[in-house]
């Protein structure tokens, strides 16, 4: 039996601000086995790690006068927003910001850590992970779990999300079929236009209904899954398809477990993170996106050993 992975989500982004070298290194150095970078683009077409392409709530762009009138609102995926969007700026401009906590009030430590760091190219982030293979050595080469954000989007603006992926993952070692990869996506079209370039895994991401398991057995690998959906029931069914489950997003603040594992009276509060992943580790899942990495690997260890 494979072990069940341990997915940096964002990083080790309980610890440091989401999508940042030093949030994906720390992961690294606590023994993930797989980093997380959610994908969008540059205007002059560099994918860059951001969990959505409107930066204001994760950059101090807003502080940047001189780029004031660059905010606007356009409708993403059906969605109207506003702020400013990284389509709209070169890899020079984006060069110019530093990342944000996006949950201050939450994680109040890591906005120590506001203003320091930059926003990573995936080219960096896929060196971090190379120079860390050369530490780890072949058997441990830590895993890449990249996510597609808005692939129709970008495609409709003519900034197309998928071959510069896979060229990136290439160039850097990533392109065989048993690299430690999964390609992950919301978006079924995307994935299913993924599976005619690539035989890299992909993992189809469903938030509010797992939809038809055997139509997704079709062109994924792997689904992706918000933990509420992930019952014993839908791990026997999807694996009785040959799918994979990774369930996300494990969080040690209290806002984020239930009832029952919060400790204290403060939603900023640790509770019992590890009390909820055993929970779903006996469900059978394949793998887990966790905020806290090492809290991630102390649990499915001890879980793997007994
Ligand atoms: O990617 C899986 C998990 O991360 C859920 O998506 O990007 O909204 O955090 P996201
Ligand atoms: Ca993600």
């Amino acid at each position: 039996m494979q072990p069940v992975i341990v997915i940096a989500h964002r990083g080790a982004s309980g610890e440091r601000p989401e999508h940042t070298l030093e949030s994906y290194r720390l992961a690294i150095d606590e023994g993930a086995d797989y980093i997380e970078p959610d994908l969008v683009m540059t205007r002059d077409g560099v994918l860059i790690a951001r969990h959505e392409n409107e930066i204001g709530g994760t950059t101090d762009v807003a502080a940047h006068p001189e780029f004031a009138r660059r905010r606007r609102t356009q409708v993403i995926d059906g969605e109207s927003m506003t702020g400013w969007f990284t389509e709209d700026f070169t890899l020079a401009e984006i060069r110019s910001l530093r990342a944000r906590e996006r949950l201050p009030e939450l994680r109040p430590k890591n906005v120590a850590f506001d203003g320091r760091f930059i926003v990573p190219t995936f080219d960096e982030i896929m060196q971090l992970a190379v120079a860390a293979n050369e530490r780890r050595g072949p058997a441990a080469r830590i895993g890449v779990y990249p996510e597609t954000k808005h692939p129709a989007h970008f495609t409709r603006i003519g900034l197309p999300l998928e071959a510069p992926l896979l060229e990136a993952l290439a160039r850097h070692g990533y392109a065989a079929k048993s690299s430690p990869v999964f390609i992950q996506s919301f978006d079924p079209a995307n994935l299913k236009l993924l599976r005619g370039i690539t035989d890299l895994p992909l993992v189809q991401l469903r938030e509010n209904q797992l939809g038809s398991l055997a139509e997704t057995a079709q062109y994924a690998d792997a689904i992706g899954i918000d933990k509420a959906l992930a019952g014993a029931d839908c791990v026997r069914e999807a694996h009785a398809l040959k799918l994979k489950v990774h369930a996300w997003t494990f969080r040690a603040e209290n806002a984020f477990l239930p009832a029952d594992l919060r400790r204290g009276d403060s939603q900023t509060d640790h509770g019992d993170l590890a009390g909820e992943i055993n929970r779903y580790l006996s469900r059978g899942i394949d793998g887990f996106f966790t905020d806290f990495p090492a809290v991630g690997v102390r649990v499915r260890d001890a879980f793997t050993r007994a």
